[in-house]
């Protein structure tokens, strides 16, 4: 068996005082196998942050239950879930989330700093321009993030995300700041990727124009799962 994440009724809510909740979540389930992409679609508010925190262990569910390899991650301390972060999850931002002052290189490496397997982290660095070969900007190594392009950046964000080897990455709205080419190509390397290396992939999008790049598709709506649709290849 593959799978990886099982999420059995999940609810977030936000306590804005008595009888005042705020349900960003209203009951999710969902798998995710390694090797597997998932796009989240729907509108603005509809949740998809929210699950996506809490599939990344930056986040717990208020309800319902969480399976990471087997392992209910529902009432893990802080503790393991920032290991769970640092060694299992590479995040991928819209706006990117690296350091403008830093190189590629050194943008790349700090993701290995939080790596708890030391040994780990020193082998992974021998493999940065590999990593960047294959994404398509090894010429980039030694140039500051400032001076980079959208697309070039969010490359370096996924080289970043895939360097230390995770087990799921999670993307929220990667293509949003880019156009509509430029999002297509990075997509396709993110989803292609994850693929070939048995990732677990998980993005938020609003991009209707990506989805097929995808395994399968959940459409969000209010903080349920209203429909999910594959798109067989
Ligand atoms: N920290 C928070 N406090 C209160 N409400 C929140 C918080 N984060 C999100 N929400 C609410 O939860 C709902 C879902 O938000 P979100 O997951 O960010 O949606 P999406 O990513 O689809 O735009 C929205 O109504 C939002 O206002
Ligand atoms: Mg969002």
């Amino acid at each position: 068996m593959n799978e990886l994440i099982r999420i059995e009724g999940v609810k977030k809510y936000y306590d804005r005082g008595k009888d005042n909740e705020v349900y960003a979540l209203r009951g999710v389930d969902l798998t995710l196998d390694r090797g597997e992409s998932i796009a989240l679609a729907g509108v603005s508010g509809s949740g998809k942050s929210t699950l996506l925190h809490i599939v990344g262990a930056m986040d717990r569910a208020s309800e319902g239950k969480y399976f990471f390899k087997g392992k209910d991650m529902t009432s893990a301390s802080a503790k393991e879930l920032a290991k769970m972060r640092a060694d299992e999850v590479g995040f991928v931002f819209q706006q990117y989330g690296l350091q403008e002052d830093l190189t590629v290189e050194e943008n790349v490496r700090l993701a290995l700093c939080f790596l708890s397997d030391r040994n780990k982290a020193k082998e992974r660095r021998e493999h940065i321009g590999e990593l960047l070969a294959e994404l398509g900007i090894e010429g980039l190594i030694g140039r500051k993030v400032s001076q980079l392009s959208g697309g070039q950046k969010q490359r370096v964000a996924i080289a970043r995300a895939l360097i230390k080897e995770p087990l799921v990455i999670v993307a929220d709205e990667p293509t949003a700041a880019l156009d509509k080419g430029t999002g297509k190509d990075v997509i396709k390397l993110l989803t292609e990727k994850a693929k070939k290396q048995g990732i677990a992939l998980i993005a938020a999008t609003h991009d209707t124009g990506i989805l097929d790049a995808f395994d399968s598709v959940l459409a969000l709506e209010n903080g349920i799962i209203v429909k999910q649709f594959p798109f067989s290849v």
